[in-house]
């Protein structure tokens, strides 16, 4: 079970503010559920635990099997929400190194495409693809976006003269609006198998429908399982404030944020949670950052980070928290053994498994940063499996609607993200 702390903050929140912020966040979830706040054509993924198309879930699950029979390796091309969440959960459940060996997968190889305009990237990417066999899952919500349609543009001619144009059109799954844009004109006059991005859920609250569910599923994770979790989550999030983990997030957030903490920064002691991170960023970043507002949500990996941007965080300047994101049982814990000579001085921690010296690293993280004078928030999580992660999941977007409604954003829409489009394609010469 999830569980949030804000101990170690409570010297930085004063008592009228939080009491402030419990009214506010109440309000602000109240909006959520009565669809009275602003974007609010967009709260599709509110009640997507309990309310998704159930036949099409079960399609998600065929299709992914059929992608590990034929396949060696599955490329997800998507950017931003149509790929962030993916690539979250598989970083978070996945072997550390299963792109190295077979062995240590449960499903085909997944690589990402269509996430920047890398021309070595991609030349790359198809040059390895050339003597593989691989499937597509082409996600695009729009239908429209630069970056993955090109890449696709290089991928499907790829496998149409590998294959040919009918075992390709067999190979290619997308994921796109029921109607609308030019990969759903694509996917209708090609023939591939498509599943719908709802028109009620936005991007980066999509990793609930097919955009996450097909890439988690076909590399072998249970889907019945993070949707449990994630159905869990949000009947806790159905609870007052005092036992509601989402809102005291919300409200801890933009209380630090009235003191003038700025920034948020993510911080992780196990890798499994860096992508998480980046889902995490594009959701809040996205989320609230409009109208001259927003927390800058920045992360750091420890004890990596330590060794670099600690210094700042110890004693920068004074305008970030932290919120620790804790595994309490990672998946494997190894034990130090005694060495006869003890060249190396570890003797003191023989006996000792990996996981309690990371603890101790983070023990003493958090009282230094205290004495630093940053507010830190908890969230603990169990262990890096699907249900836990539904959770995580859910947590954090529903915490998301609380949050940008308290500090009065939409946060369903990204205005700011057409700027450099406009510029980039009257650049290029896009005909309008
Ligand atoms: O959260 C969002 O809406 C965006 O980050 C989109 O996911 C991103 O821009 C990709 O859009 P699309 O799925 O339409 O290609």
């Amino acid at each position: 079970m999830l569980i949030f702390d804000s101990s170690q903050a409570t010297d930085f929140l004063k008592n009228d503010a939080i009491e402030m912020l419990r009214q506010q966040t109440q309000t602000a979830d109240e909006s959520l559920k009565n669809g009275s706040g602003k974007g609010n054509e967009f709260l599709g993924w509110m009640d997507l635990p309990v309310n998704f198309d159930k036949s099409e879930f079960e399609r998600i699950k065929q299709a992914a099997s059929l992608i590990a029979e034929q396949s060696e390796v599955l490329v997800v091309v998507g950017i931003g929400g149509s790929y962030l969440g993916a690539k979250a959960a598989l970083d978070f459940l996945q072997d550390p190194l299963c792109n190295l060996s077979k062995s240590k997968r449960k499903g085909p190889l997944v690589l990402f495409a269509g996430t920047q305009l890398s021309g070595t990237y991609l030349q790359s990417l198809l040059h390895y693809l050339e003597d593989r066999d691989f499937s597509i899952n082409v996600i695009s919500k729009s239908g429209t976006t630069t970056e993955p349609a090109i890449a696709f543009r290089f991928l499907r001619s790829l496998m149409e003269k590998k294959y040919g144009k009918q075992e390709a059109a067999k190979r290619i799954y997308a994921t796109t609006d029921r109607s609308k844009g030019a990969l759903r004109t694509l996917a209708d006059q090609e023939g591939y198998e498509s599943f719908i991005v709802p028109d009620n859920v936005g991007g980066r609250f999509s990793v609930l429908t097919p955009v996450g569910l097909l890439p988690i599923a076909a590399a072998g994770f249970d889907i019945t399982a993070l949707m449990q979790g994630a159905q869990s989550m949000r009947s806790t999030c159905e609870q007052p404030y005092d036992q509601n983990p989402a809102m005291q997030y919300a409200a801890c957030r933009n209380a630090l944020l009235r003191t003038n903490f700025l920034i948020e920064v993510f911080v992780s002691y196990e890798p499994c949670l860096g992508s998480i991170a980046e889902w995490w960023k594009q959701l809040y970043g996205e989320s609230e950052g409009k109208q001259g507002k927003g927390i800058f949500p920045a992360s750091v990996n420890f004890t990596a980070d330590l060794h670099s941007l600690g210094q700042y965080i110890q004693d920068g300047k004074r305008h970030l928290f932290e919120t620790f994101v804790q595994l309490q049982k990672p998946v494997h814990d190894p034990i130090i053994v005694a060495d006869d000579q003890n060249l190396d001085g570890l003797n003191y921690l023989s006996g000792k498994g990996m996981h309690y010296v990371n603890e101790q690293a983070c023990r003493g993280t958090i009282e230094a940063h205290l004495s630093g004078s940053v507010p830190i928030l908890q969230i603990k999580i169990d262990t890096a499996d699907e249900f836990n992660l539904g959770e995580l999941f859910y947590f954090y977007e529903r915490a998301c609607g609380i949050s940008a409604y308290t500090l009065g954003v939409n946060p369903f829409d990204q205005p700011g993200v057409e700027d450099y489009k406009r510029n980039m394609f009257r650049l290029l010469g896009k005909p309008v």
